[in-house]
């Protein structure tokens, strides 16, 4: 039994598609959250900018001792998980692997469409999971830069006209490639699940990184021993780098409860 809690961290409100698994799974767990919301996007950085950024997220999260970190970020988990784990004697999860595993049992015509950040798809993390994964598979990729601004900012429902223009031309491509499962390699991106669904249609599988991260760590946990094992529901803090408001309206909808009491904001590069 370890009653530490877990860190997440991501750019902004896209680690919350962990949290809210996360939450449901293991509901007695304690979570600590960081949203570098005073630097968001990550998506479009080099890779230098985000091995710094994520280093900083690491040692914020560190300071509650937690037992687990998670990197719920596409972009972090493929371009900074290996540094991020020699640096860092404390188990550390990100959301490639688990999500290349979904993908590669969901599959029946070997296609697979992935959507993420510039910097996930130039990094091809996934492209090599899913080849080590299913030698053959055809993986057709798509930067989507724009979504995440669109997430930011609330623009994410059905019948928002800016998110389902986007939406579907960032998708064609997939589409016509006959894509029957998309890996959405951004965590940002299940938050628009209805409308990514709706033009995808309902014979594709979408898998959601940041829950398939969750369920990876919840069975890391359980193998290790490090479960907490009190009765009762844990606490969830979230810290931001900017303002806490806005990630509070968001995070309380998405979430289907009102974190305001548990949000504050922190100087992040003072880590
Ligand atoms: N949610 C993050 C990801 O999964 C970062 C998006 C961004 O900040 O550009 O890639």
């Amino acid at each position: 039994m370890d009653t530490r809690p877990i860190g997440v961290f991501d750019s902004g409100l896209g680690g919350l598609t962990a949290v809210r698994e996360l939450a449901r799974i293991m509901p007695e767990e304690d979570l600590v959250y960081f949203g570098d919301t005073g630097r968001v996007p990550y998506g479009g950085r080099s890779k230098d900018i985000l091995v710094r950024y994520a280093r900083q997220d690491v040692a914020f999260l560190r300071t509650f001792n937690p037992k687990a970190v998670v990197i719920a970020c596409g972009t972090v988990s493929s371009t900074a998980l290996d540094a991020l784990r020699e640096e860092n004697g404390v188990p550390i999860f990100g959301v490639v692997e688990p999500a290349a595993r979904a993908a590669a049992q969901l599959t029946r015509n070997g296609r697979v469409g992935l959507i993420g950040t510039k910097a996930t798809i130039r990094s091809g993390a996934y492209e090599r999971a899913l080849a080590r994964l299913k030698p053959g598979v055809e993986v057709t990729a798509r930067a989507c830069p724009l979504l995440v601004s669109l997430v930011e900012n609330g623009r994410f429902s059905p019948g928002d006209i800016v998110a389902e223009t986007i939406v579907s031309e960032y998708l064609a491509p997939v589409k016509a490639a006959g894509a029957d499962t998309l890996i959405l390699g951004c965590t940002h991106y299940p938050l628009m699940r209805a409308v990514i669904s709706a033009c995808m249609g309902p014979g594709v599988s979408l898998v959601d990184v940041g829950e398939q991260c969750a369920r990876w760590v919840k069975q890391q946990l359980d193998w290790d021993g490090l479960r907490n094992g009190r009765p009762g529901a844990g606490r969830r803090r979230y810290y931001v780098s900017d303002s806490a408001g806005d990630f509070s309206e968001l995070a309380s909808v998405f979430l289907g409860e009102n974190v305001a009491g548990e949000v504050e904001q922190i100087d992040i590069t003072a880590y």
